[in-house]
């Protein structure tokens, strides 16, 4: 087929058989168009283009056939928005227990930024998609540095302005930078720095029941003069005792991250057994729970945002929020938060 009557033959063939049609975007995908696109090949040079804009035509009219058809069927039956909720005493179409509520994730960041916001700390937002300075290099992260392969990160195709990807945040450390430089100002003041940031983080990971590739986490900054690591240690088991609602033990172990020296891993007594449970669900048995790292902000992120490290210390923490929730009411599997699943969701 190779000629504009076939064009033509074809338009006709496919216009009575498209009313017939189930899915009439199988319109597009008829042999008949396939066969007229295949047959450029056989037509003489001078006439080829032509003869593929009028293709094309009958293509561009098949789309916007199809295109308008699915905007007919899903237009809504049109509503009376004035209309009283409870007609004639009938009972209202939502029972209360049909209403939505609040997620847990969502509940337990208000009661947690209530905690800190207590202790005098504003809580702040993150963002979805950042850039390589502040996931890295305002942390301390200079390029090629090894650490930034534990963050498991998520890049775009797109490129910014210097030719690097924008990433989807991995921790909520990324507003660190961001948060130094907003309140700077406190310090000249007298007062302290004090910030948490409870937003939503990514990472490109296996998924399994203590894994997600989207969840939650908790970044602190407190930055003011003389601050020390006794004061971190305090900060976060107040913090824990008052969302545990009991006394608890702590216990920090050295770790690394390239944006506090010195940097810890911080354990909690297990809020459930505390110790007295040799096959307990939460802590498996041994007592302690690894919740989170914390440690003392590194002198060169202090310094990425016009800090003097020899005048002002700081620390800074990052917390899990699932984790902290799921210990909570001992969920065992991370991923019901993003299920949808009402049975999990209603019990909130
Ligand atoms: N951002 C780190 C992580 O996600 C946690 C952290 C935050 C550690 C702040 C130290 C200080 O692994």
């Amino acid at each position: 087929m190779s000629s504009s009557d076939d064009i033509a033959r074809v338009r006709e063939t496919l216009l009575s058989r498209y009313e017939g049609l189930e899915t009439k975007a199988d319109i597009l995908k008829s042999p008949e168009l396939k066969e007229l696109l295949a047959g450029i090949r056989d037509v003489e040079p001078s006439e080829r283009s032509a003869y593929g804009q009028a293709v094309n035509a009958l293509q561009q009219e098949l789309k916007e056939k199809v295109l308008s058809n699915m905007h007919e069927k899903s237009a809504l039956p049109s509503i009376d928005v004035t209309a009283p909720f409870d007609i004639n005493g009938e009972k209202p179409s939502l029972l209360p227990s049909e209403n939505g509520t609040t997620h847990p994730l969502t509940q337990e960041i208000a009661t947690l930024s209530d905690i800190f916001y207590r202790m005098g700390y504003v809580v702040e937002e993150s963002r979805e998609i950042d850039d390589q300075y502040h996931m890295f290099e305002a942390l301390n992260f200079p390029k090629g540095h090894p650490a930034r392969d534990d963050y498991d990160t998520f890049m775009t195709v797109e490129k910014d302005s210097e030719g690097e990807p924008f990433v989807a945040p991995a921790h909520t450390s990324t507003m660190q930078n961001r948060i130094l430089k907003k309140y700077h100002a406190n310090l000249e003041k007298g007062e302290a720095i004090a910030a948490i940031v409870p937003d939503r983080v990514f990472r490109n990971e296996d998924l399994d029941a203590r894994h997600e590739h989207t969840f939650y986490q908790v970044e602190g900054v407190y930055v003011a003069k003389g601050v020390h690591a006794g004061m971190l240690i305090a900060t976060l088991q107040q913090f824990l005792q008052e969302y545990y609602g009991k006394e608890l033990e702590v216990r920090v172990n050295p770790f690394y991250f390239p944006f506090t020296e010195p940097s810890f891993e911080f354990a909690l007594s297990c809020p459930f057994c505390e110790g007295n449970d040799s096959s307990c669900k939460v802590c498996g048995g041994e007592g302690w729970v690894e919740l989170l790292g914390c440690g003392m902000i590194h002198p060169n992120v202090l310094k990425a945002a016009d800090i003097d490290p020899n005048e002002y210390t700081g620390f800074a923490f990052g917390c899990g929020i699932d984790r902290l929730v799921m210990m909570k009411y001992q969920i065992e599997d991370v991923r019901h938060f993003e299920s949808a699943k009402l049975d999990f969701l209603r019990q909130f």
